[in-house]
This record gives C-alpha cells, structure tokens and sequence, in this order.
C-alpha cells in the first residue's frame, strides 16, 4: 500500500518531486485549475465548510480520512494504485508481453485522444451540476454533490498527470484545452453529448449518477485492463470514487420511489396528477427521465461496429471491463451476432466490441431497475420501471436516426415524433419537475418529494450539519 504525500504543493503518490520538470509543468496548471473551479465549479459555496472525504492512501481502506473542508481548498492530487508487479498484457495481439511504461510512438495519438475524451467527461459534469447546490433536496444530498464534484475534479486532474508526464509539450496542450471547452457552450462544447446535455433538476443529477456515471466505471474499467500502465493504475484508483457516485444514483432514485410510493399508499390513488398534487414525482414521469439518461449514456459507448475498438483492442490500448471473466482475450476467429436495421448481421468481434462493453452496461443497470420494481411491487402496484431499448433515441451507430419505440420496435416517424413526449420528459414534465426543486437545508429535513436516506454518512446520523454555510 503507498500512502500519499499531502506535505507538496500537489498531493501524489508517484514522486512528482523527483521529475523537476514535470512538477513544474503541473504546478503551472495548477492555478488554471482553480481558476477554472472559481469560474465553472459550484463557486457560490466557495465559503461553505463541507464535510468531505478524502483519500490518504490508494488501497481499499484508504477512504479514512473526513473532516470538514472548503471546497476550494480540498486537496487534488496524484494517486495511482499500486504496481502490479511484472504484470503483462492481458489481451490482444501482444498478450503476454510485459505492460508499457511509456507510450509506445505508434500508439501515441490515439492513447492521448483516449485520454483526452476521458479527461472531458471530468469537468464537464462539474459544470453540468454547478448550480444544483442552490435546489438541495437535503444538506445530506448537498454534501454528496460536493463530494461528487471535487472528485471530478480529481479526476481530471488523474487525466491531467498522464498527458502531462507521457505526451510531452502535446499533452500540456490537451490539458489547456480541458479547461477551455465548456459543457454546453455554443463554440467550445464538451466533447460528447451527454455532457453538454443541461442538467438543472435533481431528478436528473440521479439519472446521470446513475446511468452516465456508471458509463463512466465501464470505461474506466476497460482502461484499467490497459496495457499502458500507468493509464491502468489511474484507473484502478478512480474506480473508488467512481462508485460512490453511482452509489448518489441509485440511493436517490430508490428514495424518490420510496416516497411516491408513500404518497400513492396515503392518498389510496396511483393517479399522476394526485401524486403530483401531493408534491411527489409520479413514476411515469420517473420512467421518462429514466428513458432519457440512458438513451443519452448509451451513446457514449460508441458505434456498434468500430474499427477503432477493434484497433484499441488489438493493440492493448484498451481492453473489455473484467477482462478476465472472458475466455478468449484475442479474439482473432470470434464473431458477433448483431441486430441492424437492415436485420441480423454477423461480425468480427473485434469490431463489436462497443457493443459487447454496451450489453454489459445494460446488464449493470438493471440491478437497480429490479430493486426499485420489488419497492413497487411490495406496495401493491402493477406498474413496472424499464430500461429502454438499446436501439431507442440513439445518435451514434446503425440505430442513429432510426424511428424506434422503446421496447425496440420500428415505427413510422411521424408516430415516433408524436409518441416522443410519453417516452421522454416534454416541457411541462420538466416545469413541474423544476417546480420542486426547492431548497431544504435544515438539518435532516428532506424535500416533498424524497425520502431520507437509509443512513448519514461515515456512520453520522442523517440529521448532521454535513455543510456549514456561512
Ligand atoms: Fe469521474
Ligand atoms: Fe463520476
């Protein structure tokens, strides 16, 4: 286990002091970062003493550390996981061989692309979430989105390391340019269309958590099976804080069901604008917001056919998340059976990898959805949560454009169009959504439409003055 050295300017465990000119590279970023905190991050509770976690070592018990701590001065830093010694690639055309130290010349611009679309991601859901702390449905939930948005931050900083310490003057570039693109803005957006996607209710802030997220612990599983090591090792690290995000999603999705459930059992109706009145979210609005975030975060996992994962995938770059569940790890004679509009279609599993790593995700996502049906089912009710197709609402691949129902089905387009606001939250879905977005910062207080958590955090009662607000 290495612990992490909080006595330099920027935290780490991998010895920036002993690389003088990569510690003065980030140290010159370092204020651009904050900068960027001050201007795109949640700046209006720059002042508030928050009770955050932060890691001082990088194994499983390394989360020891809480305390109160403004968010501006939270400690950003540095931390890779442990070397696996002689540890080799584990799949594509050069298994076996030992991992990579450095970046292998062939291979540098599509790692540093892999990186940067990574690195994007960071900051970009920061931005996305800057002005929620101002709707808190709790303090409890107000401190989570804190703890979300520094360690996207960190993670961006995770990102920043390796462009800097492996890419050279390119690399210090990418990092520039991190900061400059902005969620949502008209001439520098983020990257991908999740991420400039608003996200001004907290209804969608655990869908994102939820869905968007956990793409984001499916990527960062696929590249710590990376054969560039220290791109593995970053990853292994972020997947920590990553589930604690996902965690966000799925509590606060089962507390807004808990309390729909409670309002429809006390009003004995199941009827949406009763469950409304009572200021509650009725689970067919729920069901569109689900449909929304997933159908967006499907997107993120690329083109179903792709000769780029397969390239990835060949050559180490980057692997399927738990690699080793898999027999085959070359995937040289392997095909893939894949649905199109044009009908079934087989091909190289090399190129269907996306899809591969998609059908896994689904899987994932649906442990929650069956969680959240037992509530519903325990209460009595016929009504059930689904995920969407993986063929609905889709911008990328052969589905992209193609006029679908959520349950898969071909449709004419103008049905689709119409059908479009029962699948999708429509803007009067969003204005009532919005309108119970209010503020509750009492102590253990939870809005209208949530119920409280199953308990506070790091063994504290809910009730914890988890932010201080001056
Ligand atoms: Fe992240
Ligand atoms: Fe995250």
């Amino acid at each position: 286990m290495s612990s992490i050295n909080y006595s330099e300017k920027i935290p780490n465990n991998v010895d920036i002091g002993g690389d003088r000119t990569l510690q003065r590279a980030l140290e010159h970023w370092q204020p651009h970062f904050l900068q960027w905190w001050q201007e795109m991050g949640p700046s209006d509770f720059a002042s508030a003493d928050v009770y955050l976690r932060t890691a001082i070592s990088v194994d499983a018990q390394g989360w020891a550390h809480y305390g109160a701590t403004r968010m501006p001065d939270y400690r950003w830093g540095i931390f890779l996981a442990d070397a696996v010694p002689e540890r080799k690639i584990g799949f594509g055309d050069a298994m076996g061989q030992p991992v990579w130290q450095q970046v292998p010349g062939e291979y540098r611009s599509t790692l540093r692309r892999l990186i940067v679309t990574q690195g994007d991601t960071e900051p970009a859901s920061v931005e996305q979430q800057r002005l929620l702390g101002h709707t808190c449905p709790s303090m409890y939930d107000l401190r989570n989105l804190f703890q979300i948005n520094v360690e996207e931050g960190r993670h961006l900083w995770a990102m920043v390391y390796l462009l800097h310490a492996y890419f050279g003057r390119d690399g210090r570039e990418e990092a520039e340019e991190l900061l400059a693109r902005h969620s949502g803005d008209a001439d520098k957006p983020r990257i991908l269309t999740t991420f400039n996607e608003p996200m001004s209710d907290w209804l969608s802030l655990f869908c994102f958590t939820y869905f968007t997220d956990r793409d984001g612990k499916y990527q960062l599983k696929s590249f710590a099976e990376s054969a560039f090591d220290p791109l593995s090792r970053t990853c292994r690290f972020m997947l920590t804080e990553e589930a604690h995000h996902m965690f966000v999603g799925e509590t606060g999705i089962s507390r807004v069901v808990k309390r729909t459930l409670e309002l429809m059992k006390e009003i004995g109706s199941d009827d949406p604008a009763r469950v409304r009145a009572k200021g509650a979210i009725d689970l067919q609005t729920l069901q569109r917001y689900l449909n929304f975030w997933c159908s967006s975060s499907l997107d993120l996992f690329g083109s179903e056919i792709s000769s780029n994962s397969a390239g990835n995938f060949a050559s180490g770059m980057k692997g399927r998340p738990d690699e080793s569940q898999y027999e085959d790890h070359v995937l040289r004679s392997s095909s893939f059976k894949l649905l199109t509009p044009e009908g079934e279609q087989e091909v190289p599993t090399l190129n269907a990898l996306n899809e591969v790593m998609r059908e896994s995700y689904l899987k994932d996502c649906e442990i929650g959805v069956k969680r959240w049906n037992r509530m519903i089912e325990r209460a009595g009710h016929a009504l059930r949560l689904t995920l969407p197709s993986s063929r609905f609402r889709r911008s990328i691949g052969p589905w992209a454009g193609v006029p679908v129902d959520t349950t898969g089905k071909m449709i004419s387009k103008e049905e689709f169009e119409k059908r479009l606001t029962e699948w999708i939250p429509s803007a009067s879905d969003k204005t009532f959504v919005q309108s119970l977005m209010q503020r509750v910062i009492e102590p253990g207080r939870m809005a209208s439409w949530i119920a409280p958590p199953e308990r506070g955090v790091n063994n504290l009662p809910v009730e914890y003055e988890y932010v201080h607000l001056h």
